[in-house]
């Protein structure tokens, strides 16, 4: 089963007086990835939490295929994967294994099963090296490849991810890259919330910007590197666009070459992510990364 999520007017404070969310509004559809952009402290991680049925909002709904997800929690709960911003909130078990085995586990799995689905996200993510080692003396990243991993093992229909590439390596943030394509291929719905411009840019379809506890904007995803919107944001323009400035090149043209799903329609399934860095004369430099060990 496939599901639209909904924000509809919601209203959330910590401290009665001074909201954090001011009334938003906000959907996101099955095989749709959407991203949340804002100023740091604007309530997208609020945003999140209140949409995985951690907290209730004050006033609005959350609304799951039209149902209110505060009224069949338990039932919804299971078909959402949260990924905290901060991976020491998520992480609680003996060994990443475990961790990653911990969902599968409770829903009594038998444990070939269990050890099949566990090795399976570990190779996705690049973490089956580190199955045996302890979760919290794991370096930042690779805390946050294993809370990610501990979700996608019970395989979600939507995934809520908060900042899903903070402090990860370009190789690590193409396997991100791949796996929500993967996720939006197989009709998932993903809202994620980052400050990493260019990965926006990559891999969502739509982007909604908030500010001072609204959303400002909702722009394609490929618009998130435009000076004028990024003005509008309030936003720092990333590498790319400053390059596409710099080269006149138009923001359309890097969108063909580098959005990944500009390269999807192109070239069927499986994901080809290019970044050609445009020069004056006419070479272009051409890197896959879809190639390990090539760059
Ligand atoms: N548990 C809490 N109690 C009180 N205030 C909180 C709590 N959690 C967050 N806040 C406040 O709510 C506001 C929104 O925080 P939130 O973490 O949602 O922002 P954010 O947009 O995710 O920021 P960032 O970009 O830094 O991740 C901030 O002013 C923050 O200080
Ligand atoms: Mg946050």
């Amino acid at each position: 089963m496939r599901y639209k999520v909904t924000v509809e007017d919601v209203w959330f404070s910590y401290v009665r007086g001074n909201p954090v969310l001011k009334g938003v509004t906000l959907s996101a559809s099955p095989g749709e990835v959407v991203a949340i952009l804002g100023p740091t402290g604007c309530g997208k991680s609020t945003l999140l939490t209140i949409m995985a049925g951690l907290m209730q909002p004050d006033e609005g709904h959350v609304l799951v295929n039209g149902e209110d997800l505060f009224r069949n929690i338990k039932a919804l709960r299971r078909h959402i994967g949260l990924l905290f911003q901060d991976p020491e909130h998520q992480l609680f078990n003996a060994t990443v294994y475990d961790e990653v085995a911990y969902a599968l586990r409770t829903t009594g799995m038998p444990e070939d099963e269990v050890r099949r689905r566990v090795l399976e996200v570990a190779e996705e993510l690049g973490i089956k090296e580190l199955l045996d080692r302890r979760p919290f003396k794991l370096s930042v990243g690779e805390k946050k490849k294993v809370a990610l991993a501990s979700i996608l093992s019970y395989d979600p229909e939507i995934l809520l991810l908060d900042e899903p590439t903070a402090n990860l390596c370009a190789r690590d943030e193409a396997l991100i890259i791949s796996t929500l394509t993967k996720a939006r291929q197989a009709g998932k719905t993903v809202v994620m919330a980052s400050h990493d411009l260019e990965f926006v840019f990559r891999v969502a379809d739509k982007a909604y910007i908030m500010g001072n506890g609204t959303i400002k904007a909702v722009v394609k995803g490929e618009d998130v590197i435009k000076p004028e919107i990024l003005e509008a944001a309030g936003l720092t323009p990333p590498l790319i666009t400053m390059v596409a400035e710099h080269f006149r090149i138009s923001y359309e043209e890097i969108a063909s070459l580098t959005r990944v799903t500009g390269e999807r329609k192109h070239q069927g399934q499986s994901l080809r992510l290019r970044t050609k860095v445009p020069v004056p004369s006419s070479d272009t430099v051409a890197c896959n990364h879809s190639d390990k060990g090539s760059g």
